[in-house]
This record gives C-alpha cells, structure tokens and sequence, in this order.
C-alpha cells in the first residue's frame, strides 16, 4: 500500500505529526466492504495515487465507512481520519467534516502542494454523498 516506505525517513518523521505516521503506519478501517451501498474512487492526476471510499448506509446513517488505496503517507492518514470521524453520522447532513477540519486533523505542516494529498479522500466522500443524494436508495 502506498508509494511511501512504511520505514519513514527522518526527514518524514521531523514534518509529520505523530497522529499522520500512525495513521499512516496502522490505518483504521483499511480495507473493502463486502457489498458496499457505495463507493467511489478518487485519483490524483499529479501522481497517480487512488484512494477509493466504501460506505455501507443504514437508516441514513453511515453504519460503516472503510477505505482501499494507494497513496502517500499524508492522503493514506487522512482517509484513516475520515473514515473514523464520518462513522455513524446521518449521511444527509452531506458535508459530515470540512476540508479544513480533516487537514487539521493531521496534526502537520501540510504545505499548499501536498493539500491535494490530504483532501483525496475527502473528495472520494464527497462524491459517495453526491451518489447517496442522487440515487436515494430506498432502505
Ligand atoms: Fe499522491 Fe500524495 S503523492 S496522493
């Protein structure tokens, strides 16, 4: 998974907060659903990296949210940190964390070039709802 080393240089180590290195060393809820209600995968054309969401809805809320990708430490971090804080919010609320919120979430120095890496995932999420809103499924 990801086109960083799991062993992160100092450099990596001095500019990444100790929540990044361990969401990026031990990501939550990595991993596919087995039949996800939605899922919608993201790339970034700067480097290729895809991180795909998988949400599983249950009375319009988001019963299970799980990621699968290949990226850098900072995007495999923040889809780690989405995925735990959009768990169990209702799904019409749309917009469950904010761009700002998950970038600050990592806890880093996230610098104007590497925003793209940390909002990936967030993008992927946003694209699920959109999905969620347009096809309302009936359950
Ligand atoms: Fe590709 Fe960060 S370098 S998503």
């Amino acid at each position: 998974m990801g086109n960083e080393s799991e062993n992160t240089t100092d450099r990596q180590q001095s500019i990444y907060s100790a929540t990044l290195l361990d969401h990026f060393r031990n990501p939550r809820n990595y991993g596919g659903l087995p039949s996800p209600d939605i899922a919608y995968e993201e790339f970034n054309p700067l480097c290729g990296d895809r991180i795909r969401i998988e949400l599983k809805i249950s009375d319009k809320r988001i019963a299970a949210a799980r990621f699968v990708g290949d990226g850098c430490a900072i995007s495999i971090a923040a889809a780690s940190l989405l995925t735990e804080s959009v768990l169990g919010s209702d799904i019409d609320q749309g917009e469950v964390i904010s761009g700002e919120e998950l970038v600050s979430s990592l806890k880093s120095d996230i610098k104007p070039s590497r925003m793209k890496c940390a909002l990936l995932p967030l993008e992927a999420f946003r694209s699920c709802v959109k999905i969620y809103k347009r096809e309302r499924p009936s359950r």
